[in-house]
């Protein structure tokens, strides 16, 4: 068999609302520290910055959770935030702290003179990831390539780091909506490039994760993050290798704006815990597939616990396809990996039922 042919395209199936045997499952996050051999890589890599650079890690740290678990797609092991670093604000992560920016954005003019780095120049080295992590993959399951949206990079970018309130970025949005737009025009045509660039490098499917779209007021959401997602959407090629490439689109807290997300043009909406999967079916099931939405702190809880959620999120979602089953955020660190175990063998198990012929006729 070709080492590009793939043996498990259940996940791209379901992103197209196609037919499965059983629910899809990855988690977002999947490759991290909550697994020792990740925190042995990335001791070895010296930085996290350095593991990400160096395609031979980056491919083995993605491969890691698949040798444990049976999960239907492998994410690339990179950060959404290569891109801020690759314009030159210089990105590092303090052991056990957040990612803290060498420069920030503090004016328009510092918006105007950021630079647009390119997918097979400054960030070639993601692109030999993608390429290392097919080659790994010897097509055991789909890859999935991502990046940050324009509002959740420029927060970022502007606040120096993570914050709690936003101050920094949402005041550039209050009293200089203009020097906004074009810092999110700028990351929005640099991502379009970056994703395009992850596939043809061999990205089966895009996410983008719009970690903090929900801390917006609904307009300013619609105008300054969901607008130049669909900007990116519309710009990206739609196809490879034969087949489509779908892309899903993550705001966290995002549960009242689900009509518009359906709308932004992509084939999947990501959920976290705070929107049912019934409600959110109910709302745009018929036009976009759903993907969520498990509490990742519920994988603290006790494994019979985890099992009674997943069967209550696959109750919820309902019979039929259409549904990627994903934690509602990123994994903790301090995630026991045997209760990782039980959440896969849930899904696993109770998940079938919910498909196959009898299944699909007893939709309504
Ligand atoms: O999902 C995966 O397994 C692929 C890899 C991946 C990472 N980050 C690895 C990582 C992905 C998809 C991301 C996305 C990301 N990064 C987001 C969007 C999703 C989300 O969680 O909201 C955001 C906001 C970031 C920014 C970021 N990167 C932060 C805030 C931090 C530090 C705090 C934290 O949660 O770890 C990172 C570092 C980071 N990115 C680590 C990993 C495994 C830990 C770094 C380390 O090993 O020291």
């Amino acid at each position: 068999m070709s080492s590009r042919e793939l043996k498990n395209d259940r996940i791209l199936r379901a992103f197209l609302r196609q037919e499965v045997d059983r629910t899809p499952l990855w988690m977002m996050r999947q490759a991290g520290r909550y697994l020792a051999e990740y925190r042995e890589v990335r001791a070895q890599a010296g930085s996290f910055m350095d593991l990400c650079r160096s395609p031979e890690l980056a491919a083995r740290v993605t491969l890691q959770p698949l040798e444990r678990y049976d999960l239907d797609a492998a994410i690339l092991f990179s950060d959404i935030l290569t891109v801020p670093d690759a314009m030159g604000l210089g990105l590092s992560f303090a052991t056990g702290e957040g990612p803290v920016f060498a420069k920030r954005i503090q004016s328009a003019a510092d918006i105007d003179a950021l630079p647009q780095p390119g997918a097979n120049n400054e960030l070639k080295y993601v692109m030999d990831a993608v390429r290392a992590c097919r080659q790994e993959l010897a097509g055991q399951v789909p890859l999935i390539g991502f990046t940050g949206s324009p509002w959740t990079l420029a927060t970022y970018m502007i606040e120096g780091g993570s914050s709690k309130t936003f101050a920094a970025s949402k005041t550039l949005v209050y009293d200089q909506p203009e020097a906004a737009h074009r810092l999110l025009a700028k990351l929005a045509d640099t991502v379009a490039d970056y994703l395009t660039g992850q596939v043809e490098a061999g990205a089966q499917a895009l996410m983008i994760f719009d970690t903090w779209g929900g801390t917006l007021d609904p307009e300013r959401y619609r105008d300054f993050s969901l607008a130049y997602m669909a900007r990116i959407i519309e710009a990206l090629p739609r196809e490879a290798e034969g087949r489509r490439v779908p892309v899903t689109v993550f705001t966290k807290g995002g549960g009242q704006w689900l009509e518009a997300i359906a709308e932004c043009g992509c084939d999947a909406v990501g959920l976290d815990w705070t929107t049912s999967l019934a409600d959110a079916r109910r709302r745009i099931g018929d036009r976009v597939a759903l993907q969520g939405n498990l509490d990742p702190c519920m994988l603290h809880a006790k494994p019979d616990v985890i099992r009674r959620e997943v069967a209550r999120c696959l109750e919820e979602f309902g019979h039929g396809p259409g549904h990627i089953f994903n934690l509602g955020h990123g994994i903790q660190p301090e995630t026991p990996p045997e209760h990782v175990a039980a959440f896969v063998e849930a899904v696993h198990e109770l998940s079938p039922g919910y498909h196959g012929r009898a299944a699909a006729t007893s939709t309504a």
